[in-house]
């Protein structure tokens, strides 16, 4: 359908009300929300929704690459396309999807992608919503190319939450992780649980596959849960960062946070033929069920 914001999408609908739209530009979710019909992304205010940029919030896919270090647009190409319905997809591996609200999307490298990009592949993305709301994205990349390549990849998450200083996240402790401010310099965390006094754009290392988000304000508690990739990216641009970016709010920086399940440091590579999958589920829970007050 085309009737939100004049662009192409599809929802996904739970039994209880909890529902997920999903933009074919950019393999997108744009929203997700709980039983109550509570918004759990965060999207701009002032986000663009015309192609081809991605739209700022949601959670977007960045492939082939994560950050600018490459010859590529920052976070790669993939949230800039427009993505197709997968009518046909080869069996995932588990029986992951029974019972849930589904959509599969594919995306192929265009000949002006393969400019920039010379390497076929295929990306399959199926995003799930499961009875209780649970949020499911599982990519898969193959590579059909006659020869390897490498990728990088992150699910860049944008978490609505109430005011970022209420904000912990636990399952980061004590590890090593790339300041993204000091020049991807290599810092070991502190054995307390993160919160936010100003910018932060980091590269958690190889981290526990859960993770938990706690909005203190809101009583609520988003648990990731990762598999396939080792590393978790935060990011808040605090006061500064929030002036500079057009399709921004100056004070959107207290509302949310970014916590991408990713594989940065240590890209894949694929050999002619092979398949990498990379799982992220998120929930939302209140927080009393983790043992918060
Ligand atoms: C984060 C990066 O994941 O994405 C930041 O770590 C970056 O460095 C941010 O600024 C937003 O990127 P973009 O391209 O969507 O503005």
């Amino acid at each position: 359908t085309k009737d939100w914001k004049g662009i192409d999408h599809v929802v996904l609908r739970g039994p209880q009300g909890a529902s997920a739209r999903i933009s074919f530009q950019g393999g997108q979710v744009i929203s997700w929300r709980n039983d109550h019909g509570e918004e759990l992304l965060f999207t701009s205010s002032k986000a663009i929704f015309k192609s081809p940029k991605s739209i700022r919030g949601g959670i977007t896919i960045c492939f082939p690459e994560f950050g600018n270090g490459g010859s590529l647009e920052q976070h790669g190409f993939a949230r800039n396309k427009l993505w197709v319905v997968d009518d046909d997809p080869p069996p995932l591996p588990s029986n992951d999807s029974v019972g849930k609200s589904f959509v599969d999307l594919l995306l192929k490298p265009s000949e002006e992608d393969l400019k920039f990009w010379p390497h076929s592949f295929e990306l399959r993305l199926r995003i799930s919503l499961a009875p209780g709301g649970n949020l499911t994205l599982i990519s898969r990349v193959r590579n059909i190319n006659g020869k390897p390549f490498s990728f990088s990849f992150a699910y860049h998450t944008y978490l609505s939450v109430s005011d970022i200083s209420e904000v912990r996240i636990e399952g980061l402790e004590t590890l090593d992780y790339l300041d993204n401010l000091y020049h991807k310099e290599r810092f070991t965390e502190q054995g307390d649980a993160l919160t936010f006094e100003s910018e932060v754009d980091r590269i958690y290392l190889n981290s526990p596959n859960v993770i938990a988000v706690l909005d203190h304000e809101r009583k609520r508690t988003y648990v990731i849960r990762k598999e396939g990739l080792p590393d978790i990216v935060v990011w808040d641009p605090w006061e500064k960062k929030s002036k500079s970016m057009v399709n921004f709010g100056d004070e959107e920086y207290k509302q949310m946070v970014c916590v991408d399940a990713a594989l940065v440091e240590k890209p894949i590579t694929l050999k002619p033929g092979e398949e990498w999958t990379g799982l992220m589920e998120i929930s939302a829970v209140p927080s009393s069920f983790c043992g918060e007050n």
